[in-house]
């Protein structure tokens, strides 16, 4: 069977493109990875990426016009890939809505909370602001608004008494990292449709 071509997007750590590259390492993985676009040329994920043998391209946004046309660019390069899924992970830039509207349907985030909680940044400060019991992490379907995209797939962790951001943000990550390679499976099987995000719901083991 034919496995899902995917890109993945980063800006820096690269610990979910990790988790994503190890499981698109076994040849019985529905998905693998065509392409690893940053736009950090220094991004720690870049040197995972080669190191898997994976093609890498930077685009650097600062050096164009506008969004858009940085945007523009990053859409021609998955385009020349072959590119059928857009992974995002820890990437940190904004995307143009005519890029999101491209891809609808076939661009996925992790987010490290659970939506639709502590949308933005700071995820886990805003967690223990709030004093939830309960915290985790999203993969969801991008559309134009921010973090707010039909969810495909939750994992929780609970926040324990005297929990530091720190704490916390390494308890979530941890359920990230079984999570994302969960979702981006059911995806490719096509268990995954965008038309009916209800039925997608998955209860990952945490
Ligand atoms: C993760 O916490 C992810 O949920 C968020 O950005 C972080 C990226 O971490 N979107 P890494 O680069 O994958 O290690």
């Amino acid at each position: 069977m034919a496995r899902l071509r995917v890109g993945v997007l980063i800006s820096g750590r690269g610990s979910n493109l990790q988790v994503l590259l190890e499981s698109c390492a076994d040849p019985t993985f529905p998905a693998e990875i065509g392409l690893v676009i940053s736009n950090v040329a220094d991004a720690h994920g870049l040197e995972r990426a080669r190191a898997a043998g994976l093609p890498t391209l930077v685009i650097d946004h600062k050096v164009f016009p506008s969004r858009e046309a940085f945007d523009a660019q990053m859409d021609a390069a998955l385009r020349t890939a072959g590119i059928e899924l857009v992974c995002l992970a820890g990437f940190m830039r904004l995307l143009s809505a005519g890029f999101v509207e491209a891809w609808q349907g076939r661009m996925i985030n992790i987010h490290p909370s659970l939506l639709p909680a502590f949308k933005g940044l700071r995820t886990h400060a805003q967690a223990l602001a709030a004093g939830v019991k309960l915290h985790g992490c999203t993969v969801h379907y991008v559309t134009p608004a921010l973090d707010d995209g039909p969810i495909i797939a939750q994992g929780a962790v609970p926040v324990l008494a005297g929990d530091t951001e720190e704490d916390l943000a390494a308890r979530v990550l941890a359920v990230e990292h079984k999570l994302y390679p969960l979702a981006l499976k059911v995806i490719a099987e096509g268990k995954a449709g965008s038309a009916n995000p209800k039925a997608s719901l998955i209860n990952p083991p945490v």
